[in-house]
C-alpha cells in the first residue's frame, strides 16, 4: 500500500512528454489476438492496466517479448485458450474487449464480468446486442459472473447502438472484422481511440471505414496479418497536465500530443482564463491571474470528455464565481466531490449535476482517490492547495497515468510516494 504526499503551492513550469493512450492501447492489445503473426506494438503506456492486458494475453497462450519500456512483440499464434480468467478480468473494465477479439478468432469467448472504476451501473448490453446481431449466442442473463459468447460463423449485419458507447463500438468492430459479409454500426462512438483501433485493424489488413463518424462500415476479411503499430498519445493524460498548469498558475508545454484531440479541453481551459497555444505535436498552457468560473457538460466526442470532468472540477472549486458541471455519460461520477469538500471546496451534488461555489483556496488534508480520474483531480487540488495533502488508494491513479510522480516532479511539483506498512509487516 502506498500513498502520495503533496506539498501544495509550487508553480509548475516545464516540459512533459505524453505517453500512449490507455483507452486505445487496451483494445489494441486485445485485437492482436486476431492476427496470424507477430505484432510489434509501441508507445504502450507504462500503466498497470496495460500490464494486465499483457498478462491476459499470456494467460491465453500468447508469447510476449519486451523490446523496450514501451514496446512489445506479441505472438498470438500460440493462443489456444478462449477463456479470460476471473482473477485477471476482475481488475479491469477493458477485459471485455477480449470478448470481441476471441469471438472473432475462435467463434468462442468466455470472459469474467469486467471490473474497473465504479461510477454507477456499467452495463454491456450493447456489446452483447452487437455480437448477437452477428449471429453469436450470448447469455440472456449473466450467471456466475461469466459471459459466454459463441458462434459457428459470424455474419455481418446492421447494428444500431441505443447509446453511444466506446466499448460496444470497438467490441463489435473486433468481432466483425473477420466475419463473413458487411457490418454497419450506426450511432457509433467517434472518440480518437475508436479511430486508432480501426487504424490498427486496417493496418493488419481489415476493411473498416468511417471510424470517427457515427457510421462505421466493416467488410469482413479472412486473414489479419502481423504488423508494427504505434499507439496514439493519451488525450486525457495531456488534459490532466494542462489542468495542473492552470491550477498552479503555471507554464507547461506538453509534447507528443495531437492538438486536435484536445480541442474541447483547450476551449474550456481558455474559458477559465488560460492561454493555450498549439503547434504540430505540442500544446502550451500558461495561466496568469485567477481561474474564471464556467459551466461544463460532458458529452461523447467531440464534446467535453467525461474522463476530464473530475480534473476540471478541481479547478472550478477554486475559480472566481459559481460553476455548474453536468455529467451526461455516467450516473455516479461525482463521488470524489466529498473528498474535495474535505479540502474546503464548496459544492453540492444533485444526481448528475454538481454546483461549485469557488473558494479562494483549498487546504491540504488526507484524501482518497475514489477512482482513476478522481485520483487525478485530487492531485490537481493538492498541487494548488495550502499545505500538505496525502492521497490514498493511488493504485487507481497508477492504472492510467504513467510515471505520474516523475512527470509532475520534473515540472516542479513537491511530491513523493510513501509506502504504508501493512499490518502484517508492522507486526513482523
Ligand atoms: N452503456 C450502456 N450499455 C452498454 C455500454 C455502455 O448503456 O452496453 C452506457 C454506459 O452506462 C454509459 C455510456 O453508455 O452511460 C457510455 O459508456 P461507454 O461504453 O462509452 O464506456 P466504456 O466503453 O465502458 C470507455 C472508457 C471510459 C470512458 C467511457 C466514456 C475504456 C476502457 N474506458 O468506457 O474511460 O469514461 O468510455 O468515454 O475505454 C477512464 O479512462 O477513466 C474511463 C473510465
Amino acid at each position: 500500500m502506498s500513498k502520495y504526499r503533496v506539498q501544495g503551492g509550487n508553480r509548475l513550469v516545464g516540459d512533459i512528454y505524453i505517453g500512449g493512450c490507455k483507452n486505445a492501447c487496451l483494445p489494441i492489445l486485445s485485437a492482436v489476438v486476431l492476427a496470424n503473426d507477430v505484432c510489434r506494438i509501441s508507445n504502450i503506456p507504462n500503466i498497470s492496466d496495460a500490464l494486465l492486458s499483457l498478462d491476459i494475453l499470456e494467460a491465453l497462450g500468447a508469447k510476449i517479448k519486451r523490446i523496450n519500456k514501451n514496446t512489445v512483440d506479441i505472438d498470438p499464434r500460440t493462443i489456444t485458450s478462449h477463456v479470460v480468467p476471473h482473477d485477471l478480468a476482475q481488475h479491469m473494465r477493458a477485459s471485455y474487449y477480449f470478448l470481441g477479439s476471441l469471438l472473432g478468432r475462435f467463434g468462442d469467448a468466455r470472459v469474467s464480468m469486467p471490473g474497473g472504476c465504479n461510477f454507477g451501473v456499467r452495463p454491456i448490453d450493447q456489446h452483447l446486442k452487437g455480437f448477437q446481431a452477428l449471429g453469436a449466442t450470448v447469455p440472456a442473463i449473466i450467471e456466475n459472473g461469466m459471459i459466454d459468447a459463441s458462434a459457428t460463423q459470424l455474419i455481418g449485419n446492421s447494428i444500431y447502438l441505443d447509446v453511444v458507447s466506446v466499448g460496444a463500438t470497438i467490441n463489435v468492430m473486433l468481432a466483425a472484422v473477420k466475419a463473413r459479409g458487411t457490418t454497419i454500426i450506426e450511432n457509433a462512438a467517434k472518440e480518437p481511440h475508436v479511430v486508432d483501433v480501426a487504424n490498427f485493424l486496417n493496418t493488419m489488413g481489415a476493411d473498416v471505414r468511417g471510424a470517427g463518424t457515427d457510421t462505421i462500415k466493416i467488410c469482413g476479411v479472412r486473414v489479419l496479418h502481423g504488423v508494427e503499430y504505434s499507439i496514439i498519445p493519451d488525450q486525457i493524460e495531456a488534459g490532466t497536465y494542462m489542468a495542473c498548469a492552470v491550477a498552479t498558475g503555471g507554464d507547461i508545454i506538453l509534447h507528443g500530443v495531437i492538438p486536435k484531440h484536445l480541442e474541447s479541453i483547450s476551449a474550456k481551459l481558455r474559458e477559465m482564463g488560460a492561454q493555450v497555444s498549439e503547434d504540430d505535436d505540442l500544446v502550451h498552457v500558461i495561466m496568469e491571474g485567477p481561474i474564471k468560473a464556467c459551466n461544463v457538460k460532458t458529452m461523447p466526442h467531440p464534446g467535453f470528455p467525461t474522463d476530464m470532468q473530475p480534473q476540471v472540477a478541481a479547478l472550478l472549486a477554486i475559480a472566481e464565481g459559481t460553476s455548474i458541471i453536468t455529467e451526461s455519460i455516467w450516473d455516479n461520477r461525482f463521488r470524489y466531490v466529498d473528498e474535495l469538500r474535505r479540502m474546503g471546496a464548496q459544492a453540492t451534488v444533485d444526481g448528475k449535476v454538481a454546483v461549485f461555489q469557488g473558494v479562494k483556496s483549498l487546504n491540504g488534508c488526507p484524501v482518497k482517490a475514489v477512482d482513476l480520474r478522481a485520483g487525478a483531480a485530487m492531485m490537481i487540488a493538492a498541487l494548488a492547495a495550502n499545505g500538505q495533502t496525502e492521497i490514498e488508494d493511488i493504485q487507481y491513479i497508477e492504472r492510467g497515468y504513467e510515471n505520474f510522480l516523475e512527470k509532475l516532479h520534473s515540472v516542479g511539483a513537491d511530491i513523493c510516494r510513501i509506502d504504508i506498512p501493512t499490518i502484517t509487516s508492522m507486526r513482523a
